[in-house]
């Protein structure tokens, strides 16, 4: 069924409760998610973005029971991504003439997944599109606001921005607007989703916003392609994205580390109470990489001053999981974070210098050499561990 935002502007997407995981298994989604879609009913009739592939059927079947496809006169593409252009070969069956409003680049994307010669029109930063009755589309291309072809559809008279991913949150809600949602709930969304998808773009991120900013043109709304709308103060999204663009960090200090035998978790332990004791204020947060959720720890990462990564020894390297997690924490390119390595080792005692290779690599600025200790921690070791957060926190705080 579908759902008014405002005038003649409804969600017609689809809510999936049931997604667990996304960009294959990624992305946890742990509340879910939504593929927004949305229906203009102007004197002109415009479908903005369709839905996930499996749920194509359903979705073109629903969108039967509220119009009569023969009256859509456009279809616009913010972004080729298959969560959200899945549906348009079942959709295009009855369409086939219709034009759809995308990027060059989104043609290309579209191309290369469907196959199919649909009526393309290419559109540009400025480009217009008449609706009747005063009101227009104005076209914003956002490229790598997540994929080169993204672009953002501004509908003049009702001040809607449609944004597609940027803004969005993996969470489903059936309260669909932001006001009514949980706070606590939407911010840990939003944020994760800026983390794990939005950081290596921060450059892109602050130059688009403030580019529609100098527009000086009302937002009512800002209808994203995933999670809630946001028609409360729709702008304070646009604000946070601002601030977490801006290399951004709180007084956190995240202990991330895997262990085999519990040698490198009891220096987690030691290092965390070194850390706490030079610095009662900071926020230091013990995670085990193997079996915590990585897109949480690299939320906490995103959000902490310092990490401090632990491994043991293994085959002259690192733990599996600890190597899964810096690989795609160097994809992420954060910006002015400190970190620090530990480890135990039995006999050759690679983990650290290869944890502090791969940190310099994504970036970060090494606080000390690490800290690698031989066999089982002992009284003396825990000590040392210890004086190294400490170390750690003196460091993390200037
Ligand atoms: Fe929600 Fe980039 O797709």
């Amino acid at each position: 069924m579908k759902r008014k935002l405002k005038s003649n502007v409804y969600w017609v997407g689809k809510m999936d409760w049931e997604l667990t995981r996304f960009h294959g298994n990624e992305y946890s989604t742990h509340r879910g998610s939504s593929y927004n879609a949305f229906l203009i009913e102007e004197e002109k009739v415009v479908l903005v973005d369709t839905v996930w592939a499996p749920f194509s059927k359903e979705f073109v079947d629903n969108l039967k029971q509220e119009i009569d496809l023969s009256r859509i006169d456009y279809v616009i593409a913010n972004h080729a991504e298959v969560d959200h252009s899945g549906a348009l070969p079942e959709l295009m069956q009855y369409l086939p003439d219709v034009p759809i409003y995308c990027t060059a680049n989104g043609v290309k994307s579209l191309k290369g997944q469907y196959h199919k010669e649909w009526n393309f029109k290419i559109v540009k930063t400025g480009d217009t599109l008449d609706l009747g009755g005063g009101k227009q589309l104005v076209f914003i291309e956002a490229p790598m606001l997540h994929w080169p072809d993204s672009m953002f559809t501004y509908l003049t008279g009702d001040n809607i921005l449609f944004s597609n991913d940027a803004f969005g949150q993996h969470y489903a809600s059936e309260y669909l607007f932001n006001d009514l949602v949980d706070q606590d709930e939407l911010y840990t969304e939003a944020i994760k989703y800026y983390a794990n998808i939005l950081t290596p773009f921060s450059a892109l991120v602050t130059r688009k916003i403030q580019e529609i900013f100098a527009l000086g043109v009302p937002v009512d709304m800002i209808a994203a392609s995933h999670g809630v709308i946001w028609r409360d103060k729709p702008l304070q999204i646009a604000e946070k994205y601002l601030e977490w663009a801006d290399a951004y960090q709180e007084n956190r200090i995240a202990i991330i580390y895997d262990t085999m035998w519990g040698g490198t978790r009891r220096l987690a332990d030691a290092i965390a109470k070194g850390i706490q004791g030079a610095d009662p204020e900071v926020d230091v947060r013990l995670f085990n990489a193997a079996q915590r959720d990585k897109n949480d720890i690299i939320t906490e990462i995103f959000r902490s001053k310092t990490v401090v990564l632990g491994s043991p020894t293994i085959n002259r390297g690192i733990l599996t999981s600890m190597a899964a997690l810096i690989e795609e924490v160097t994809g992420l390119k954060f910006r002015s974070k400190r970190a620090a390595a530990f480890g135990t080792y039995g006999w050759s005692g690679e983990s650290v210098p290869n944890l502090n290779t791969y940190l310099k690599k994504a970036g970060f600025e090494l606080i000390n050499e690490g800290l690698i200790t031989l066999w089982e921690p002992d009284d003396r070791i825990l000590k040392q561990a210890e004086e190294f957060g400490k170390d750690i926190a003196r460091a993390s705080s200037v």
